[in-house]
């Protein structure tokens, strides 16, 4: 059972066009693995209510309906600015288990107004790295969750994501997609765009967590190979080009990023490349 909110003007909007959601990227087995091992450790119950945070296009959401349904008074709330990842996870749970399933436009910096009765869980996923005021939007998880309520999140964007073993790759990547961007479009990045986000380290999140009043329940680093696919498919992500390819048009920055995968797995002989993903579940302290 799914409905629509729209949260108006909460949070800013994120845009992602049509062609450049995750959707392709969220179905490969190894990012299904690192969210669904982060669910586990989470032990959601049947009938809680939970929130889904920075949804997308609904991956993670339908983990937690998995989770949740056959009660009744389940409800999971998906909560993402994209209206276009919203209306994808929209359509991908339509008639999906028996939890009522809300879609709410919106970013994590407005959440309890939002979600205004406290929830159970909140999951952020694949999502915290891309928020700049993380104090103030942990103030808002710490709100809108239950007084024991738990919140989780994984990310491999942090200090700590590349492995050492991965870092010829990810050197070889960025040059051959720059060349390629270079010979066949004749662009460069304008580096005056470039957001900057620091990456923060695990050390970082976990004082961050308990600056703000939270304790660490559970905290783990999971090592997951990903082959080319998924690399390919990364680069179909606009947040991603955007952040790798700053002032980059959409396709172009596909398009070089592909190649540049391509050719870096051949040059070096990979079959894959490992990346670590860091998982934790906090509850408020
Ligand atoms: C890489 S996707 C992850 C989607 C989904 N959670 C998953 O794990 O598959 C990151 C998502 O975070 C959303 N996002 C970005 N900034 C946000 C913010 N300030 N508040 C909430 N969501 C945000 C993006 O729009 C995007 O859908």
């Amino acid at each position: 059972m799914t409905n629509n909110t729209s949260g108006g003007n909460a949070g800013k909007e994120i845009v992602v066009p049509d062609r450049f959601t995750l959707e392709k990227f969220a179905g490969h087995p190894f990012y299904q693995e690192v969210n669904r091992r982060l669910v586990a450790l989470t032990n959601l119950h049947p009938g809680q209510r939970v929130v889904d945070l920075g949804a997308g296009t609904g991956a993670v959401t339908r983990l937690l309906v998995e989770k949740v349904s056959s009660r009744p008074e389940a409800e999971v709330i998906a909560v993402e600015p994209s209206a276009t990842a919203l209306e994808v996870a929209r359509r991908n749970l339509e008639n999906f288990g028996d939890a009522v399933v809300r879609f709410v436009q919106g970013g994590a910096e407005k959440l309890s107004q939002l979600v205004k009765k406290p929830v159970d869980a909140i999951f952020f996923c694949n999502a915290i790295h891309l928020v700049h005021e993380k104090q103030d939007v942990l103030q808002q998880i710490k709100s809108t969750l239950r007084e024991d309520g738990t919140f989780s999140f994984n990310t491999s964007f942090y200090l700590g994501a590349e492995p050492p073993e991965a870092e010829q790759f990810y050197r070889r990547w960025m040059m051959r997609a720059l060349r390629v961007l270079k010979t066949e479009y004749g662009m460069s990045p304008d580096r005056t765009r470039a957001e900057a986000r620091m990456r923060l380290t695990a050390d970082d999140y976990r004082c961050l967590l308990e600056d703000n009043g939270f304790r660490i329940c559970k905290q783990e680093v999971m090592t997951v190979e990903m082959p080319l696919g998924g690399f390919e498919d990364i680069s179909e992500y606009s947040l991603w080009i955007e952040g790798v390819l700053p002032g980059v048009p959409l396709e172009a920055g596909r398009d070089s990023l592909i190649e540049g995968a391509r050719q870096a797995f051949r040059e070096l002989g990979l079959k894959t490349s490992p990346r670590n993903w860091l998982l934790v579940v906090a509850s408020r302290a």
